[in-house]
């Protein structure tokens, strides 16, 4: 029988990591889970308690598609309070995890065929649904020299014209920004050359340093996608959210009223507590932010090459070059011989990615320090 061609997307090899890992510890091994970029901590204990009384009290049927109101104007709320910009509440539509609001956008903004360009390394789930969807994506080569993020230049460079771009800063899998004034002149770029951007800020409050701006702040016409996997630490809930400027406020309603129905109504209603929770949150980041510091100390002592700076998200970008020359196989090698379980750069960047590894550390301080003394004894045994 027939099997579409657009169901044959690359496998995410994080997750086959993780299986692998599971069968270890199946098998009593002690393993370091760093491959996913899941914080361990769960959701907030407000929107917990949030959640039950809902449970008791609501009945939980469908919302609205676009999302329950006061969720919508809770998250325009903070649009104010965390960054000083005025969302009208109509602009807001709350998704299915961030991942929903992706594919929301690219639907309402882009038609098949048009060619999509983000930066390689990229979180996979963008190239994967853009070619699912029948979207041509076109890789931008950002490396050190760029912080792995586009820039005008790699814009103005590439042959063909492009109708969309993603970004993500910081962005998943490198941690790094794209800086203020580079990012504004993208910005400006695209809207002369009438490219949508599509800017991914899922990883936003979780900075070691600057904090990150949104691209509201530079105007233009690009579409928002956040939600409440990362700083919130929600993943299960699945919610996630867009800010749309207007021309595309309708049609995205549309789209998701055919296909979505409605965002799961429990996970709304616990969330507008969400943003009350910041003490507790904020402590998550300071935990990732003593992470950080223990990988940047141990991993050169191991003998892993250049880590892209870790401006924010929970990730370390390690160039491996100089341990092995297939990254995929040094991490099936390390997970092996030390429980460390971590990503191959292959799911960011095809290209490239075979000399990087990337070390989620959403994790306790204890986990990172036993991953780091375990990489040290196995590549560094003198060092330990
Ligand atoms: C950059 C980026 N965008 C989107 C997502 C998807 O998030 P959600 O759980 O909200 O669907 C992830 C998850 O890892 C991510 O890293």
């Amino acid at each position: 029988m027939k099997i579409s061609k657009r169901a044959n997307v690359a496998p995410f090899y994080a997750m086959e990591i993780l299986k692998t890992a599971n069968e270890m510890a199946d098998g009593g091994a002690e393993i370091m889970h760093m491959e996913t970029g899941e914080p361990v901590s769960g959701a907030p204990a407000k929107v917990i308690a949030a959640a039950h009384a809902a449970l008791d009290g609501a009945r939980l049927g469908y919302t609205e598609a676009e999302g329950d109101p006061k969720l919508r104007a809770r998250i325009a709320q903070h649009y104010a309070d965390y960054y000083g910009r005025i969302v009208a509440p109509e602009q807001v539509a709350v998704t299915i995890g961030a991942s929903g609001g992706l594919l929301l956008a690219f639907l309402a903004a882009f038609d098949a065929g048009e060619r999509i360009a983000m930066a390689e390394p990229s979180y996979p789930a963008y190239r994967n649904t853009l070619a699912a969807l029948g979207l041509e994506v076109v890789g931008l080569p950002a490396g050190p020299e760029t912080r792995f993020q586009p820039t005008v230049e790699l814009l103005r460079a590439l042959e063909k014209p492009i109708h969309g771009l993603i970004i993500a800063s910081p962005s998943n899998p490198t941690g790094t920004m794209i800086p203020r004034p580079e990012f504004e002149a993208i910005v400006k770029y695209c809207d002369a050359e009438g490219i949508r951007i599509i800017s991914d800020e899922i990883y936003h409050g979780i900075t070691y340093g600057e904090r990150a701006e949104t691209i509201l702040a530079y105007g233009g016409k690009a579409i928002v996608a956040n939600g409440f996997s990362k700083y919130f630490a929600m993943t299960g809930w699945r919610l996630g959210w867009l800010i749309l400027p207007p021309d595309l406020v309708r049609p995205a309603e549309l789209l998701a009223q055919n296909m979505f129905v409605s965002p799961p109504a429990l996970a709304q209603y616990a969330a507008v507590t969400a943003f009350d929770c910041r003490a507790e949150l904020d402590a998550n980041v300071a935990r990732y932010a003593e992470n950080l510091k223990i990988l940047q100390r141990a991993l050169p002592q191991a003998g892993f090459g250049d880590l892209a700076p870790s401006d924010g998200a929970f990730y370390v970008y390690a160039d491996v070059s100089r341990l092995t020359n297939d990254s995929q196989d040094f991490c099936r090698e390390m997970l092996k011989a030390t429980g460390v379980a971590a990503t191959p750069g292959i799911d960011f960047d095809t290209a490239r990615g075979s000399r990087y590894v990337r070390i989620s550390f959403a994790t306790d301080n204890a986990t990172v320090a036993r991953a780091a003394d375990a990489l040290i004894q196995w590549l560094a045994p003198e060092n330990a």
